[in-house]
């Protein structure tokens, strides 16, 4: 039986249509629900307009009441029988309260070559430090923010005269590569990291 895979997101969605896009054929996994903070998400008008579930849970009811949030997140979860996370551009930090009882079954992508530049603002910060090389990495989610097992990673050059936007684009270009590929292999149960190119 296919996974049934839930999307995070906060904004475009990108990384989320690329995931929908891949879950066809015999791929192990389907898209079953996307999920965001914020209602005016382009991911939940689109994936909406594709006929996917959606959920809305606005986090600012809640104020600094993570776990009320993160409750609710539980809550609406529960009807859709999901089997998987993929969490892409979510933006709000998911603590161990949410974390722990998915860990094994929830992954990230994050826009940098991890350990390196966890956090925000990762082209700013690659390129203020002259590196040569940047790239994104697809995650195991664990408690602490952008940690967990590495399941997979892309390289890019930095070019010459880069700006955050243009490094930005050419490392979003890969995630798009990457995260399907990865999802498609941990679905089947393979753990085993993939390097690209
Ligand atoms: C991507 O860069 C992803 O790595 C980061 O947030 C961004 C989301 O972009 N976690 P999109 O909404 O998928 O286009």
């Amino acid at each position: 039986m296919s996974k049934r895979v839930a999307i995070f997101l906060s904004g475009g969605g990108s990384n989320m249509r690329s995931l929908v896009a891949s879950m066809t054929g015999d791929h192990p996994a389907r898209p079953a629900l996307v999920l965001s903070n914020r209602s005016d998400a382009g991911g939940i008008a689109w994936a909406a307009g594709q006929g996917i579930a959606t959920e809305v849970v606005d986090h600012r009811p809640h104020g600094a009441d993570r776990a009320a949030f993160e409750a609710e997140i539980e809550a609406r979860l529960v009807p859709y029988g999901i089997d998987i996370i993929c969490l892409a551009g979510f933006m709000r930090v998911l603590t161990a309260g949410f974390v722990t009882p998915w860990q094994g079954r929830m992954i990230n992508i994050h826009p940098s070559l991890l350990p390196n530049y966890r956090g925000l603002h990762t082209h700013v910060r690659a390129l203020e430090a002259g590196e040569h090389e940047a790239g994104c990495t697809v995650h195991e989610v664990t408690a602490e923010l952008d940690e967990g097992p590495v399941l997979g990673q892309a390289r890019v050059p930095v070019l010459a005269g880069d700006t955050p936007d243009a490094l930005a684009a050419r490392v979003l270009e890969q995630e798009h590569i990457l995260y399907p590929a990865v999802l498609r292999r941990f679905a089947a149960g393979n753990r085993t990291p993939l390097y690209l190119p």
